[in-house]
């Protein structure tokens, strides 16, 4: 039995999790900032970074204490070190690094978006891979070619905005507040999805099979593109050439049909692209995992789509889409274990591996 301490403080949660062979999660403990950002309508860097230094303490104590276990059962401490914002992770990578110095343990630096790869496996009896891997979350949206836990491949990811970056600029230009995705889903739920046919990009940018071949085909990228999405709502709020004044002649049900109709064409994408990225790969599981990942719509439509070609699928469970450190934990595990251990010298870094 190996137990590993997991500390996630790469954006707006502070979260610690004490997980048992990579599957059993004795605690999971996340102390949202979502209270301390909304007024900005974003996360403010600074204030995330403090609240961190002010709440990890005390969130490294409950995960411990409500998976009564203390620092003589706990074999290592795997962290979150990418990506994220710099200033938030060094408090976590700090936190990690004395209490693999003070108790003696070994260090494991993890990367944020693998992790929430890995997430769907947690709570599995069986592994899923190899699996293709639908990671959506508010800073990243890529398809990964899973072979195992430390072995992914990356297929396709965003070339300019992220999945859930669509959704919560999309809820400001709706006026629906942050964070934006719950919130969209929400409101969309009374709307039409077919009221209003925004566009579905098929993006092309780095697929470089693809631009060998003589017959490069939109459809055929692995990449994605969320920002033409967002700015036809904007368009469709707003009007052209206006910047704002649009939003007060919309009733409730317009702008329950836009919510709708916009979270329809993105969920339309990503599963495209991730039934694509089964035909190029021949993988039969589909994961599904990050914080977008907690929409129940784009749940539904994955697994419909899955069903009808007899796929398996698996998606994260709900406390594991969002920022969580049972998943860091839980990856912690498989790197301990295929000996990917950190030095004391580990720096955090703002981009993804
Ligand atoms: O994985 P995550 O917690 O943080 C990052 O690693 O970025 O993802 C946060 C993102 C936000 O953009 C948030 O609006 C989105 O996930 N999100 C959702 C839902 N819940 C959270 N998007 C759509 N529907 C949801 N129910
Ligand atoms: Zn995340």
């Amino acid at each position: 039995m190996t137990t590993i301490l997991g500390i996630e403080t790469s954006c707006d949660e502070t979260s610690a999790a004490v997980v048992v062979d990579g599957v059993h999660v004795r605690s999971n403990i996340v102390a949202s900032q979502v209270d301390l950002h909304a007024k900005y309508g974003g996360v403010v860097p600074e204030i995330a970074a403090r609240a961190h230094i002010e709440r990890l303490d005390a969130v490294i104590e409950e995960a411990m204490a409500v998976a009564a276990v203390t620092k003589t059962d706990i074999d290592a401490i795997a962290v979150t070190n990418r990506p994220g914002l710099v200033g938030a992770l060094l408090i976590g990578v700090t936190a990690a690094k004395t209490l693999s110095w003070v108790w003696g343990k070994p260090l494991v630096a993890v990367d944020h978006i693998r992790a929430h790869a890995y997430s769907p496996a947690i709570g599995l009896e069986e592994p899923p891979w190899p699996a293709v891997g639908l990671i959506v979350s508010g800073g990243h949206t890529s398809l990964f070619l899973i072979h195992s836990p430390t072995s992914i491949e990356l297929l396709g990811a965003t070339t300019d905005d992220a999945a859930g970056e669509a959704f919560d600029k999309v809820a400001t230009i709706l006026g629906l507040g942050y964070p934006g995705g719950p919130l969209i889903e929400k409101i969309a739920r009374e709307g039409d999805p077919k009221a209003i046919d925004f566009p579905r990009t098929m993006a092309l940018r780095n697929d470089r099979s693809l631009h060998r071949s003589r017959a490069v085909k939109l459809t055929d990228s692995l990449d994605f593109s969320f920002s033409g999405v967002k700015t036809a709502v904007l368009y469709h709020v707003h009007g052209h050439g206006r910047v704002s004044g649009g939003l007060e002649k919309l009733s409730s049900p317009q702008i329950a049909d836009i919510a709708a109709s916009f979270q329809q064409a993105v969920i339309d994408v990503l599963v495209r692209k991730t039934m694509l990225a089964v035909a190029r790969t021949g993988v039969r599981t589909v994961v599904l995992g990050g914080g977008v990942a907690a929409n129940k719509a784009l749940r539904s439509a994955l697994e419909a789509a899955c069903v009808e070609r007899r796929l398996n699928f698996h998606a994260a469970k709900m406390a594991y889409c969002t920022d969580n450190a049972a998943m860091i934990a839980a990856l912690g595990y498989h790197q301990l274990k295929a000996g990917v251990i950190a030095g004391l010298d580990v720096d955090a870094y703002a981009s993804a591996l």
